[in-house]
């Protein structure tokens, strides 16, 4: 007979190995949070649902009637741009056989047309089309209400340029989620700084990356400088550890900071700074985890978001977008300044590569059960720590 309690054993195993609210009693959380599957779709189910979780860009979408597909943890999801220009996104199956609906990025016209029996839905998802229902050339059939069998909509919003979702459609609203982040980053870069965030969709606007590690991991390494001399040592000489800072904004965003950006850095013309932002503030950045599954990078002239797609427990597919201070930060003039800024971040990320996949082999340790955490160095990474423990508790 099975044990009732094997289905929730995992989950509290790790939450009993962690997390004490003192940083000098605290562990990290155990090795299942990382490498058990059973733990990674109950995180997706009691965590990830409950919150706003990041999908993908606002720029992924760039018209109305672009369609693109996301496995996000292993659900199909599908986003949309409708005919209002807003972002929608829907569970990416039929309401017929449960066919998955779009597999890749496609331009659907006025339906999404299901590949199996042509079924077709509007950009609001509704169901308007299905062609032989009733044999051949009969496309209605009576007692089918197609009003019934729609697509299944998923809360969605967008802001700072990414798609988020909130799968259990009961968290508070996103405003609410970003209202310590954005308070604090209209105070250091100007109000309206959101509204002046425009991506960079050339080739050297983005970039993508897959690690072999659990999501957590990329989190946890974002939210700390203490690794800077001995894992990016460029970064350091120009950005040393003892310029930067520790942030914790709020209950559900932790990371580090620098006092010494340098605008002047890189070749080719300088990019044009977020309007609100002057003074010795210039030479400030801000690099924030915003959990569960988003990293944030703001300087004078510009702006990074990465999307951690968990993809697995132990894989992650890492995606990053650069914005810049409006249209006119997008000329040819600064191409090269952006070239730049590209091959640089590129660089320091390719750098972390190495220790997030070495903190996930080490999870494969009996002789590790959550380690401890610096008491000075560690505190973003254990704020994160407590919040995952308090989100697994409820
Ligand atoms: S499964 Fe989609 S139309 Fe049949
Ligand atoms: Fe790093």
């Amino acid at each position: 007979m099975t044990d009732p309690r094997s289905s929730i054993e995992p989950m509290e195993v790790a939450v009993d190995t962690a997390v004490a609210e003192d940083l000098s009693q605290a562990r990290g959380l155990g090795n299942e949070a990382y490498t058990s599957r059973e733990f990674w779709q109950r995180e997706r189910d009691s965590v990830l649902a409950n919150t706003w979780a990041a999908i993908g860009f606002a720029c992924d979408l760039q018209t109305p009637g672009h369609a693109v597909p996301v496995s996000f943890m292993e659900l199909p999801l599908l986003m949309v741009r409708d005919h209002n220009g807003r972002a929608r996104v829907f569970h990416n199956v039929c309401s017929h056989r449960g066919m998955q609906l779009v597999s890749e990025a496609t331009e659907t016209g006025l339906l999404i047309r299901c590949p199996y029996h042509r079924w077709g839905y509007d950009l609001n998802g509704q169901l308007k089309s299905t062609p032989n229902i009733g044999g051949m050339g009969v496309h209605e059939v009576q007692g089918f209400d197609c009003s019934q069998h729609g697509l299944r909509e998923v809360r969605s919003e967008e802001f700072l340029g990414v798609v988020f979702v909130n799968l259990s459609g009961d968290a508070p609203p996103l405003g609410t989620h970003l209202h310590t982040v954005t308070e604090r980053w209209q105070a250091l870069a100007g109000g309206d700084f959101a509204g002046q965030l425009t991506p960079d969709v050339s080739t050297s606007g983005s970039l993508e990356l897959t690690v072999n590690c659990n999501y957590k991991l990329a989190v946890e390494n974002y939210c700390e400088a203490y690794h800077l001399p001995f894992v990016h040592p460029g970064l350091n000489s120009y950005s040393p550890l003892d310029q930067h800072y520790n942030l914790v904004v709020g209950a559900g965003a932790s990371g580090q900071g620098t006092h010494t950006y340098d605008l002047e850095r890189g070749s080719g013309s300088a990019l044009p700074t977020f309007p609100g932002w002057d003074g010795e503030r210039l030479k400030t950045g801000e690099y924030l985890s915003l959990y569960p599954n988003l990293l944030l990078g703001l300087q004078a002239d510009h702006f990074f978001a990465i999307i951690l797609m968990p993809e697995a427990p132990d894989l992650t597919r890492e995606r990053l977008q650069f914005f810049y201070a409006g249209e006119q930060a997008l000329g040819e003039q600064t191409k090269e300044r952006r070239r730049g800024l590209h091959e640089a971040w590129s660089l320091v990320f390719s750098e972390d590569v190495s220790v997030v996949e070495g903190m996930q082999r080490g999870r494969g340790s009996p002789g590790f059960s959550g380690g401890v955490f610096s008491p000075v160095m560690d505190l973003p990474t254990h704020h994160f720590h407590r919040w995952l423990a308090r989100s697994y508790q409820a």
